[in-house]
C-alpha cells in the first residue's frame, strides 16, 4: 500500500471511531485478522514517519525480514546515484547481478539504462536509481503484491527524502507500485501523472528493450518528455 492510500485509510479509521464514540459506542469486538491489519497499518505509518534520513532507511532495509524475499538474498539492493537528484528511476527488483553487487541496475538491463542516461546527457550523479523491492525475487520472478506492499514504506521514504521532480517508472511493476494501476505500459506511457509532488512517467523496462529493440524508439520519446520537463 502506498503512503497516500495508507494515510487515507488511517483517516477513515479515525473518522469511523469518532462516529462510533459520538453515539456512545466505546468498545467493539474486532476479529483477529482485521485487528492485525489495523495494527500493521498503524505500525507502518509509525516506522515510515520515524526514518530521519536515507541512511536510516538503508540500514532498516539491510536488516529487513518483512517478507520471504529476505531468505534467499545475498545482498539488499538500495540505490545508485545521488540523493540530490531531480530525476528518480524506479525498476522492479534486483536480478542476479544486482543481488551479488548490492547495487541496482548493474547487469545487462543496467548497461542499457546507462546508455539511455548517456543519451539524455545525465551523469549518474544527477539521477537516483532504485527498485520497488529491495531483495531479489527467486528466478527473477515478478514480486508479489504482498512483497511490493511490505517494501513500499522504504520506497516511500526514499521518495520523501530525495524529493525528485520527475519519477520514471521502468516497467509494469514500477507503475503498479507507484501509481497503483495494472494498466499496460502502452496505455500509460507518453504522458505525466501527478503524484508525490512529482511528475510521474511510465515507460518500458530496459529488459523489455533487450527482448524487443523496436520499443527503444518509444522509450526515447518518453525520455525526451523528461528532458523537456527538467529543462535538459
Ligand atoms: N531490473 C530491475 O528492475 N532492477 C534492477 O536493479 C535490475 C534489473
Amino acid at each position: 500500500m502506498n503512503e497516500e492510500d495508507r494515510n487515507y485509510q488511517i483517516k477513515q479509521l479515525k473518522q469511523d471511531t469518532k462516529l462510533l464514540k459520538s453515539i456512545g459506542i466505546n468498545g467493539l469486538y474486532i476479529q483477529k485478522a482485521q485487528r492485525d491489519k489495523i495494527l500493521n497499518l498503524l505500525n507502518d505509518k509509525k516506522s515510515q514517519d520515524s526514518f530521519k534520513n536515507l541512511d536510516e532507511i538503508r540500514i532498516a532495509v539491510e536488516r529487513c525480514e518483512r517478507c520471504p524475499l529476505h531468505k534467499e538474498r545475498k545482498n539488499t539492493v538500495f540505490s545508485r546515484g545521488s540523493a540530490m537528484s531531480d530525476v528518480m528511476f524506479i525498476g522492479e527488483g534486483p536480478g542476479k547481478d544486482e543481488d551479488e553487487a548490492g547495487l541496482p541496475f548493474v547487469g545487462r538491463a543496467g548497461q542499457l539504462l546507462n546508455k539511455i542516461l548517456e543519451a539524455m546527457k545525465l551523469p549518474i550523479d544527477n539521477v537516483y536509481i532504485c527498485n520497488i523491492v529491495k531483495c531479489r525475487p527467486p528466478q527473477n520472478r515478478k514480486p508479489t503484491f504482498d512483497e511490493i506492499d511490505s517494501c513500499s514504506h522504504y520506497l516511500m521514504g526514499q521518495i520523501s527524502f530525495v524529493k525528485p521532480k520527475v519519477i520514471i517508472c521502468l516497467g509494469a511493476t514500477a507503475a503498479e507500485g507507484i501509481l497503483g494501476t495494472k494498466e499496460r505500459i502502452k496505455d500509460l506511457r507518453g504522458k505525466f501523472f501527478d503524484k508525490y509532488n512529482a511528475k510521474i512517467i511510465v515507460t518500458y523496462h530496459p529488459a523489455a528493450l533487450l527482448r524487443d529493440p523496436s520499443r527503444k524508439k518509444l522509450v526515447w520519446e518518453d525520455m525526451q518528455l523528461v528532458m523537456r520537463e527538467i529543462g535538459q
